[in-house]
């Protein structure tokens, strides 16, 4: 009984949605069809002599639907007057195409305007600078390159999550408020409800034992705490939520508040870590050549004309690796005038990352084993006491897309490297309860979700990825 209350609210449900057709099925009709209705924006209209072609997108795909409204419609006085942005509803016939550009069109039996934009609407049909659709990214989705962005970034969320089920890991959701600062370089937003006019005070100090959660509290840098917890005791997991950076870096690939993929795996070493790193690399651009065809096409087009052999040659190398000492001597002895220098225990900077990924190897570059002091607390020592099983991913146009490594899970060396890092043992406890009770080799990544699309979509500014960015001195929307 119940099963079939189920179902025939499932048909009606179906028979409702039926009546309007999204215009990326519709595209794709091997036959004409009769009676659909399409809903959507107008992208223009040209009117002739007794008849008007109005293009309209209902952002399901990059394509318009063109539909043909004959001058004997009812209301084709208030159609001659559509503007750009304007929202209607068509009744008609998909009929196959006189004109040339597109397979199908629509024949119109009745139009409803829904609303009418003024001509004030900022989206008008000359192309507009990144710069300033950032400054309206409340309308931007609408354009052909934002839309395309957005349709490509709930496609890779879908093939990431496809990638790992389909090899057996669980979805973590890691906690959003956290107590501990993962990668331990104090870059952290406060969650707090502490009156800031009139605070507890303590010894001349605010006392955070009266805050809320009744110790400082602040947004995750990282799930990877958490990841770990839950990797030994499932064994292959990963986590895929926003993560918070109080970080002052303007630059084009840094963002305050990103996305990061996590996966967590019980029983792995550093090698077997970069293994799958790589492999979901790839599998993603392979995803996105294979299903994303018609926006790939738009970003080859008009963002970066390399992007379809990038994703190509992305899908078929064999990835580079090389240990962090090898990169220092390939870089020093390049011959390039760096902005930033570079000698065995510092960082590498972007400069440094893109030249090897893109003028040295020309394809992506794993560097792994990093000097000990400039990483954080939770790597895995070395044999030889200086270095780290830490690795990172570099990829042409962005640099670092992944950094991950092989855990310490020796408890003394753990808890040794968390008194030189400054960590207190008591705040970390539940985290070394782990390496006390069934310990075993494991290893992790971080993939940033918005450097990801960057790299699948050729955008250079990480700001034009991600719905609203949240960067230092602005927030806007
Ligand atoms: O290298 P990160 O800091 O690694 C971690 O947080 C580890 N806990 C991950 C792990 O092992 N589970 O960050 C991982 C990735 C970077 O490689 C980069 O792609 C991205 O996150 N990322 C940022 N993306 C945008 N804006 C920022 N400010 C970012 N900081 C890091
Ligand atoms: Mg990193």
């Amino acid at each position: 009984m119940t099963k079939l209350t189920t179902q025939s609210n499932k048909k009606l449900i179906t028979r409702d949605f039926m009546l309007r057709i999204k215009i990326v099925s519709l595209l794709k009709s091997e036959t004409p069809r009769d009676n659909i209705i399409v809903k959507g924006w107008v992208r223009t209209r040209r009117d002739s002599s007794n008849f008007s072609f109005i293009e309209i997108t209902d952002g399901s795909c990059l394509k318009n639907l063109q539909i043909i409204a004959d001058e004997s419609l009812e209301n084709y006085e208030d159609i001659k007057k559509l503007t750009t942005g304007s929202a209607i509803a068509v009744l008609g016939n998909l009929i196959e195409s006189q004109g040339k550009g597109q397979q199908w069109e629509m024949n119109a039996k009745a139009i409803e305007v829904i609303s009418l934009a003024p001509d004030s609407y900022p989206l008008q049909k000359k192309r507009h600078t990144d710069e300033f659709l950032r400054t309206i990214a409340h309308l931007r989705p609408r354009t052909n390159k934002y839309g395309a962005v957005f349709r490509i970034r709930s496609e890779l969320s879908f093939a990431i999550h496809r990638f790992f089920r389909e090899r057996g890991f669980c979805h973590i959701h890691s906690p959003i408020i956290t107590g501990s600062d993962c990668e331990g370089a104090g870059e952290l937003f406060k969650v707090t409800t502490i009156d800031f006019e009139n605070p507890p005070k303590k010894d001349g100090k605010i006392d955070y034992s009266r805050d809320f959660f009744g110790t400082e509290a602040s947004l995750t840098v990282s799930g990877q705490l958490s990841a770990e917890m839950f990797a030994l005791a499932l064994g292959d997991v990963y986590t895929f939520g926003p993560t918070f950076r109080a970080e002052n870096s303007n630059t084009r690939r840094h963002v305050s508040e990103f996305w990061m993929v996590e996966p967590e795996m019980a029983f792995c070493d550093l090698f077997e870590d970069i293994d799958l790193a790589e492999e979901m690399v790839k599998y993603l651009a392979v995803y996105i050549l294979e299903e994303c065809s018609d926006d790939l096409k738009l970003f080859t087009r008009f963002v970066d004309k390399n992007l379809k052999s990038t994703l190509e040659n992305i899908a078929r190398s064999e990835f580079k690796r090389i240990l962090y000492e090898e990169a220092v001597e390939i870089l020093r002895k390049s011959g390039k005038n760096f902005k930033f220098d570079i000698s065995f225990g510092k960082d590498l900077q972007t400069e440094h990352e893109r030249y090897l990924t893109e003028d040295f190897f020309k394809k992506p570059v794993v560097i792994y084993n990093y000097p000990k002091d400039i990483k954080p607390f939770y790597m895995r020592l070395n044999d030889d006491n200086k270095t780290v099983a830490a690795m990172d991913v570099l990829v042409p146009r962005i640099g670092e897309l992944i950094g991950g490594s092989q855990r310490e899970e020796r408890l003394s060396m753990l808890e040794a490297r968390m008194n030189e890092t400054g960590l207190l043992k008591e705040k970390y406890w539940w985290y070394l309860d782990s390496r006390k009770f069934g310990s075993v080799p494991h290893s992790g990544f971080g993939l940033g979700f918005e450097r990801l699309i960057m790299l699948m979509t050729g955008t250079s500014n990480i700001r034009d990825v991600i719905p609203f960015p949240r960067t230092p001195n602005t927030i806007d929307f």
